[in-house]
């Protein structure tokens, strides 16, 4: 970590907070919470260039990731537990889908949510922290209508549960996250198991699904990159019907690169709605009929094309697998509904690890907070504060001695034959799938925070 102190990190120039804030004032409330949120962070990243990958990575081959000691200057300044609240940067998805009557329209919305929920991993390539034994992170977004509580309610393997409700009784959404990393020697991948739920009360609906896979390219070598794929199937517990959708792996040319296509079909199999698009970009919807000829056309004026096919490039070796061009963003077929559209990053999220807007505001801690905020939350991990500060020395040392401290709280435990014993969230089985979840016991946001114990 020597290196790190020969360069002094350049500050941007925060956005003067209080004269935005007496500007508001004389706005509208709601207004004022729309802007409130920070934008920015303090500090720009560091460059990773310096750091040799390979060097640390080549004994492991084969290892799970949690197992490995990656340099601080891989990470991003958020938890594990704050990445995961970016599943709701577009809670406007769910809100419009209690609003809606028809119910081939509202599981579209509830598509769309499940699809712009991963959204926010595009370019990301940083490592959250993992979360300590114990940590929390709660966010209440009045002006999104929600508030949520996470926990890390375990540690080895780590397990990520979180709890999120409608302010005005709309919805809940939750779920336990065991992420999975895998290190394949070019790339990493993550396996997302673990349930998710989102219950729409005032209509009685149930709806489950398990995110993609996803896969971070040229871990050693190369430009890293990052690909999600595989099938993500939302069920309808009322009714068996369930939208499939189909999340396709890159390919050897890259066309299908980020591509999601998928429909809505009932319990007899019969296909009631086209989903597709990129999770990078937007969704669409329309009716299976005319996607399916329009589709047939397409293959038709492709096969005429590939009269003299281009060569194929090796696909082995020891060179990094370079990410395919994004030769074309996606084609809209005429008669489709817009379902999604991302929103664009704001400029200068290419010097602060990729974040959007929404993962720009999750750590900030505003004055007065730190009274109000349970001791575990991520907002106080000194570790990742210092790392937001661009302060790369103290955030390595920080997470060194956090890791220490939750070994000798363990050591103490096994000794007097204690179990850790959770705070907010329990293990039980999830009621709609019957597979193993943590589920919210309650009382997060009575503030009563005496019997916490010290993790920072
Ligand atoms: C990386 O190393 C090169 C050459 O040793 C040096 O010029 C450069 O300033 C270093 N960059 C950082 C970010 O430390
Ligand atoms: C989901 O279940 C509800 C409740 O039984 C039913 O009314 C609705 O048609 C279903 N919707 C879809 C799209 O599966
Ligand atoms: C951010 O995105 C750019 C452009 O794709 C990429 O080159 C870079 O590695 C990304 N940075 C991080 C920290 O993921």
């Amino acid at each position: 970590m020597l290196l790190l102190t020969l360069t002094q990190s350049v500050r941007m120039t925060t956005p003067n907070r209080h004269l935005i804030c007496c500007l508001c004032v004389c706005v509208c409330v709601f207004d004022f919470l729309l802007t409130s949120f920070r934008t920015t962070l303090p500090a720009p990243m560091f460059s990773r260039n310096n750091f040799s990958v390979w060097g640390i990575l080549k004994k492991c081959i084969g290892l799970e990731l949690s197992k490995i000691t990656m340099p601080i200057v891989f990470n991003e300044p958020l938890s594990f537990l704050q990445r995961i609240t970016e599943y709701m940067e577009h809670t406007y998805l769910i809100n419009k889908a209690c609003s809606l009557s028809d119910s081939i329209e509202r599981m579209q919305a509830v598509a769309a949510f499940a699809v712009s929920a991963v959204a926010s991993q595009w370019d990301r390539t940083g490592k959250p922290f993992n979360p300590l034994l114990g940590e929390t992170y709660e966010l209440t977004r009045e002006d999104q209508g929600y508030r949520l509580i996470s926990e890390q309610v375990s540690h080895h393997p780590p397990v990520s549960a979180f709890h999120a409700e409608s302010l005005v009784g709309d919805f809940v959404f939750h779920g336990s996250i065991y992420p999975k990393l895998k290190f394949w020697g070019k790339s990493v991948e993550a396996e997302p198991k673990g349930t998710i739920t989102l219950e729409l009360l005032k209509h009685g609906e149930v709806y489950t699904w398990t995110n993609p896979f996803c896969c971070v390219h040229n871990v050693i070598l190369g430009k890293l990159w990052i690909e999600q794929y595989g099938t993500v199937e939302i069920l309808n517990h009322s009714t068996g019907d369930k939208c499939v959708l189909n999340f396709k792996p890159c390919g050897m040319f890259g066309k299908e690169l980020h591509r999601v296509e998928g429909y809505i079909q009932d319990k007899s199999k019969k296909k009631l709605c086209v989903i597709y698009g990129k999770w990078t970009e937007c969704m669409w919807s329309m009716d299976p009929q005319t996607y399916e000829s329009n589709k047939k056309a397409e293959k038709k004026a492709d096969s005429k094309k590939q009269k003299s096919p281009e060569e194929p490039e090796g696909v082995d070796g020891d060179d990094a697998d370079n990410m395919p061009e994004v030769l074309e963003t996606v084609a809209v077929i005429p008669g489709s509904t817009l379902l999604w559209r991302i929103s664009s990053r704001p400029q200068h999220s290419a010097k602060m690890y990729n974040f959007t807007n929404f993962a720009m505001s999750l750590n900030e801690l505003e004055p007065g907070m730190q009274a109000t905020l349970a001791p575990t939350d991520c907002r106080l991990r000194p570790d990742i504060r210092a790392m937001e500060n661009g302060d790369m020395d103290q955030a390595s040392r920080e997470k060194e001695r956090l890791e220490e401290k939750q070994r000798s709280a363990r050591k103490d435990r096994s000794k007097v034959e204690e179990e850790w014993s959770t705070r907010w969230f329990q293990s039980g089985t999830n009621p709609y799938t019957s597979s193993q979840d943590w589920l919210y016991t309650g009382g997060y946001f009575d503030r009563k925070y005496s019997d916490l114990p010290d993790i920072y």
